[in-house]
């Protein structure tokens, strides 16, 4: 069998950070599923190490390459906090909040997408396979086609792609367009987000074709969608072990013996709901005062992006909520939203995920949402249910959870009742379904699945 080919991976995070004087890798589904990959083959990956103040020097990590780019301080506001995410981001989440359009940002993104760009021609073999990820690097493709046109190249987004009609207020259109063409495949989490992608490059930039195949400077670009996934038999070998058995039943009986336990797991984000189904939650208790007793919420929510006015914004929100539900429903002894504002491992996750009856998983929306995966692959004995979104791309594929509208407030109070409720039986076949859907589509497959594409 030939060596599979080296890759290149591009993506605003680098996946490792400095502790001491080692190198700890990231959390998170992309160096879950891109390490091993970089392991067996070799290559390098291009990113930013999160601080303006760090080295530039690139530096081996296993066997493959580890090459940061520099960001300046002005550099991080207006190509990070301000296009990136106070414009795209909200932008691509169905203007979820307004996005801000404003000139001063547009060229730190061009410069921050120049600059990543370059340092990927560098370090990119002849012939080679460079896979670009997410909102922050739309223009990479189109440049480092221009400066490398030797390379095959991938891009895949891990947020929606806007219906054409919102996708349209964007000043920059046919610029992020024709960077995204600039790829010879370019993946999405959905097939509408796909769809979406397809139909605003045949309007708003010179290029044709179909959903699935578009023409572009006498070039094909293939236009799919793969939706991304978690690494399941660690997640289901984590919440299995003696001392994750051991937590979540310490868990379980802190927070009372007997009482049913909701979870959520979320970064920090307005898109994550996470203020609705604190409305639901309380709706339900308002209705049936008794289920304060017998229910026990708790949010974890690991801080993000906090300079961005609408995050700190969202914060003040979450805990305002805390505090009346708190204040109205709760005993001594007896809390009744259990709020912790911080990252967690993925170890205490798994027992978590383990301790947790009903999985509340509901954002605004979402590309895909891997929590809800993470959760399914920890329930090994087909217990807990989980409440999710329709507007997650998980929905697409986790279709026997109780799908939920997060606006209807009262619609997902009747979902948590629903879910408290759920025969027993009903509540294992929903599981054993969801647990095959995602063990058979893990995050590897997802990987090989795009960089067999990829490679044409
Ligand atoms: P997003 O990519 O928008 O943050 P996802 O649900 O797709 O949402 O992925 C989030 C990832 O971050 C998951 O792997 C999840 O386990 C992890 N995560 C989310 N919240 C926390 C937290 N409080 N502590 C640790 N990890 C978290
Ligand atoms: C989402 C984005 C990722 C991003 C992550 C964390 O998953 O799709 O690209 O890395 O959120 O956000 P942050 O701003 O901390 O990188």
């Amino acid at each position: 069998m030939p060596k599979p080919r080296p890759i290149v991976i591009v993506a605003n995070r680098l996946p490792v950070h400095r502790s001491g004087d080692r190198f700890v890798e990231n959390a998170g589904g992309l160096v879950t599923a891109l390490v091993p990959a970089l392991k067996t083959r070799g290559g390098a990956w291009v990113g930013w190490s999160g601080s303006s103040r760090a080295t530039t020097r690139p530096f081996k990590y296993e066997n493959f390459r580890i090459q940061p780019v520099h960001i300046s301080e002005a550099e991080i506001e207006g190509f990070y906090n301000q296009l990136s995410n106070r414009t795209l981001w909200p932008l691509y989440h169905d203007a979820i909040r307004t996005p801000e359009f404003d000139h001063s940002w547009w060229r730190p993104y061009v410069v921050v997408n120049h600059r990543f760009a370059k340092a990927t021609a560098a370090v990119t073999p002849r012939n080679g396979l460079v896979w670009v990820h997410d909102y922050h690097l739309q223009l990479v493709p189109a440049m480092l086609r221009a400066m490398r046109p030797d390379v095959r190249i991938g891009f895949f987004l891990h947020v929606p792609f806007p219906p054409e009609e919102l996708f349209a207020w964007l000043p920059w259109r046919e610029r992020i367009l024709e960077g995204l063409l600039g790829a010879d495949v370019v993946g999405f989490q959905t097939q509408a987000a796909a769809r979406n992608f397809s139909r605003a490059a045949r309007e708003y930039s010179p290029a044709e074709g179909t959903d699935s195949e578009l023409l572009w400077e006498r070039r094909k670009v293939k236009v799919a969608s793969y939706p991304i996934s978690i690494d399941f038999n660690w997640f289901a070998d984590a919440a299995a072990t003696p001392e994750a058995t051991r937590e979540a039943a310490l868990l379980r009986r802190r927070v009372g013996a007997g009482r049913k336990i909701f979870l959520s797991v979320d970064r920090l984000d307005y898109t994550k709901g996470i203020d609705l189904r604190l409305l639901a939650f309380e709706a339900m208790l308002k209705r049936r005062r008794s289920l304060a007793n017998d229910c026990v919420f708790i949010q974890i929510a690991s801080p993000s992006r906090e300079p961005v006015h609408e995050y700190a914004q969202m914060r003040i929100r979450i805990e305002q909520l805390v505090g009346r539900i708190n204040g109205e429903f709760s005993e001594p002894g007896r809390v009744s939203v259990h709020y912790f504002r911080r990252g967690f491992t993925r170890e205490q996750l798994a027992s978590y995920y383990r301790a947790a009856d009903v999985m509340i998983v509901t954002p605004l929306r979402d590309g895909m949402n891997l929590v809800a995966k993470e959760f399914v692959a920890t329930r090994s004995d087909y217990s807990g249910v989980l409440v999710l979104s329709e507007f997650a791309g998980a929905a697409r594929e986790l279709r026997q959870a109780i799908i939920v509208n997060p606006r209807n407030i009262e619609g997902m109070a009747d979902a948590f009742e629903a879910a408290l409720t759920l025969p027993k039986a009903d509540a294992r076949h929903r599981m054993a379904v969801l647990r095959t859907v995602v063990r058979r589509h893990d995050v590897f497959e997802w990987a090989d699945e795009f960089l067999r594409a990829l490679a044409g």
